[in-house]
């Protein structure tokens, strides 16, 4: 059982850099958190300071409503997996993930039944045996979190613990983390700066830049409801596309007017724009590649694009369009349904012409970079 809470948690390096600004958080017993952002936006520090590698500069930290701030790392029974495995070249790899057993004067036998349990839940029990050079980066991975695992740690913390791997091997470890995290019953919090790995890893995200928390959601709530620019910007991919646009308000409805269309809100965005009291004003009009319709004749609800690039995925395509306002929109449209005609049109200079229904429209104000509906 293990919850872990920060309340206006600092940190301010030696050199006068606030690597972390004020952050609060409450992370549930057995909840699986991952801190996502771009490098350098603090998810190391925050991870360092409840580990207890890094001072706290202002602010608590609470494992299980115990104030742990001045607590030594190996006190906080949390378990740690960096980037680098941090493995002993010259021990085996069973004696590598017993070595915290053993510093504990943990007795013999129950050191051989918790390395053999995790080395068996890893797979890696044939490797047992073996040096970590004799290994290759996954596996050494695995004996990493090996070696976090025998602890039974009430916390377990990784940074970016794939990023050594290739494509597919990260994939494949990606999918073993989500096993993984069913057997052990413990709070996990996860960095990385892939938005990927948050989004199929975590129960919730946390999302940071210059050291701020930016918006905390399920990746569901993340994707759909982004708070600002940033956000809406950082989850998805291809990212989110930013049009400038005007919102119009006539009475109490609202309709969003670009290169000569007007789209009517629905009622529930008519709803929320009334009640924050907003008025016509600039804006800009967030569309996901993916809720984009692409219509090959012109219509009166669709804006005019050319194709810029055109890269075939497979099931699907990706179009880089330029709108009449030299706005540049991705696009990805399924290949299945396309008749030979339209996938001979769909080459460079080609006219095209894109739709979007209400309900997948995103408003930001460009001041504020706030959403106006969302959030
Ligand atoms: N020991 C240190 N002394 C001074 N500044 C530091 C120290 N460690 C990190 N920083 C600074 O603090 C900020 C946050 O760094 P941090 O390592 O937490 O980022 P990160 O989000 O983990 O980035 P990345 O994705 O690149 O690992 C950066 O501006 C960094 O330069
Ligand atoms: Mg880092």
């Amino acid at each position: 059982m293990a919850s872990v809470k920060l309340t206006d948690v600092k940190k301010v390096y030696d050199n006068k850099v606030t690597a972390v600004h004020d952050f609060n958080l409450e992370i549930q017993d057995k909840e699986f958190i991952v801190f996502v952002g771009p490098s350098g936006c603090g998810k190391s520090t925050t991870l360092r300071m409840i580990a207890g590698l890094e001072d706290i500069s202002g602010g608590t930290l609470e494992i299980d409503g115990q104030v742990v701030n001045d607590l030594q790392p190996k006190d906080r029974d949390i378990a740690m997996v960096f980037q680098n495995y941090a493995l002993y070249p010259h021990m085996t790899v069973y004696d590598n993930i017993a070595f915290s057993l053993r510093l504990k004067k943990v007795p013999e036998d129950e050191v051989y039944e918790r390395v053999t349990n995790a080395a068996q839940i890893l797979g890696i029990t044939e490797y047992l045996t073996r040096k970590p050079r004799a290994l290759s980066g996954g596996q050494r991975q695995r004996v990493a979190i090996g070696r976090a695992m025998v602890r039974n740690a009430k916390v377990f913390l990784m940074d970016e613990p794939l990023s050594n791997l290739d494509a597919k091997l990260r994939n494949q470890m990606r999918a073993e983390i989500i096993q993984l995290r069913q057997k052990l019953e413990t709070t996990f919090i996860y960095v990385t700066h892939d938005q990927t790995e948050a989004m199929t890893l975590g129960d919730r995200i946390v999302i940071m830049r210059d050291g701020i928390i930016e918006q905390v959601g399920t990746p569901q709530e993340v994707f759909d409801t982004p708070v600002n620019l940033f956000v809406a910007g950082f989850i998805g991919s291809p990212q989110m596309n930013f049009l400038k646009a005007s919102l119009i308000r006539t009475g109490d409805s609202f309709s969003v007017s670009l290169l000569g269309v007007n789209l009517a809100l629905n009622p529930d965005q008519n709803e929320v724009l009334t009640r924050k009291g907003i008025g016509s004003q600039e804006v800009i009009l967030g569309i996901r590649p993916e809720h984009t319709a692409v219509l090959f004749e012109p219509d009166q609800n669709a804006i005019e694009c050319t194709i810029d690039v055109y890269e075939m995925m497979g099931s699907e395509l990706h179009l880089h369009l330029t709108d009449q306002n030299s706005d540049r929109i991705i696009v990805r449209l399924p290949t299945i349904d396309l008749t030979r005609e339209q996938r001979q049109h769909l080459s460079f200079g080609n006219r095209l012409f894109i739709s979007f229904p209400a309900k997948v429209m995103h408003l930001f104000d460009p001041e504020t970079e706030k959403s106006l509906i969302d959030g």
